[in-house]
């Protein structure tokens, strides 16, 4: 193994970790890059304080990033040498990676690193194309292979549930100022320059509605803001699908990230597209329930829906002058 390629490899690796996703697009992380070795941190000051107290979300977001980092090091030829959570004295240190034996890259690898830039969280109704089993099947053993569990909610009962309880949990978050607040600090106007959070044109100014509804964060607040794209006509629902883990630590919360990641590069590699909607994984009640009732006792880590969308969002990150120390 040269030094050069090894060192491509980690900066391959920051490069991709960039486009993973975070909630809200926080991008709660940093990195620190040695000749051998890359650690990723987490960047508590980007932590939700009202949304996410507990940091579940930004760890979420975190293993998203790690899982891209895996990957892009594998496409570049080394299989990845992975340490989570490797000194607790420094918790803010989430992992370390490093360029282990050479490999070929193969084809799967390379078809999930296509996706780093171009997966985008889809913030609408779905066309009425139907999301093939195949595919999903494949999504479940994706999350396995993290130590994560997917489940494709097939029940139309279940389905409506899980919509109620999103509309009362946006509903509640709508009422709460603090909650208001908080998602406005990370919306983006239409002629901002910055390069984190959500920014106007990623999701539609007149977004559809489905039918059961899964009503969206409110990140226009009582602008008109938003795409011009009109997703009025795509209004189906798509396949909802939990993601769960068996634990609520820490690391958990880094392999539901990792699993998390994994399924949605896969999706979007045969086109398909994800919407989130975790607001009811933000309110502890409203979460338990979720835990209890329709998630067998594991606990519920991404609530979201897959299917099929033909417009393009925009998306914006961090330079990696900012992120990299
Ligand atoms: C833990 C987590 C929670 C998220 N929750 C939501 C959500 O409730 N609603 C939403 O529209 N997007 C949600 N997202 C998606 C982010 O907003 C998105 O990843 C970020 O804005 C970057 O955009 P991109 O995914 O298109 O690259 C979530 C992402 C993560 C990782």
């Amino acid at each position: 193994m040269t030094v050069v390629s090894a060192k491509h490899a980690l900066e391959a690796a920051v490069e991709a970790a960039r486009w993973a996703p975070s909630v809200h697009n926080t991008q709660p992380w940093t990195f620190a890059m040695s000749e051998q070795e890359l650690a990723l941190r987490a960047d508590t000051d980007r932590k939700l304080r009202v949304g996410d107290p507990s940091g579940r979300e930004l760890l979420i977001s975190c293993g998203a990033a790690l899982f891209t980092m895996r990957t892009a090091m594998r496409c570049a030829g080394f299989e990845p040498v992975v340490r989570t959570l490797p000194d607790p004295d420094r918790p803010s240190l989430l992992a370390t990676l490093r360029p282990g034996a050479e490999v070929r890259p193969d084809e799967s690898t390379r078809a999930l690193a296509d996706e780093f830039e171009r997966r985008r969280t889809h913030r609408a109704g779905f066309a009425d194309v139907p999301v093939p089993d195949r595919l999903i099947e494949r999504l479940v053993l994706a999350a396995m292979d993290e130590g994560a569990k997917l489940t494709p909610v097939r029940s139309p009962e279940a389905v409506r549930v899980i919509a109620a309880l999103t509309q009362a949990a946006q509903g509640v978050q709508a009422q709460d100022l603090r909650f208001s607040l908080e998602v406005i600090r990370w919306a983006r106007a239409p002629d901002s320059t910055r390069t984190d959070g959500v920014p106007a044109q990623g999701y539609p100014r007149r977004p559809s509605r489905t039918a059961p509804d899964f009503p969206q964060r409110d990140y226009a607040w009582q602008h008109d803001w938003g795409s011009e794209a009109d997703e009025r006509a795509a209004t189906a629902v798509g396949v909802v699908a939990l993601l769960t883990t068996r634990g609520d630590g820490r690391q958990e919360w880094i392999d539901a990230g990792q699993a998390l990641q994994h399924v949605l590069l896969e999706a979007s590699a045969y086109g398909v597209s994800a919407a989130f909607h975790t607001q009811v994984l933000e309110m502890d009640l409203l979460r338990e329930f979720l835990r209890l009732e329709l998630c067998s006792g594991e606990y519920p880590q991404m609530i979201m829906r897959l299917g099929i969308t033909f417009d393009d969002k925009s998306s914006m990150r961090r330079p990696l002058s900012e992120i990299l120390e």
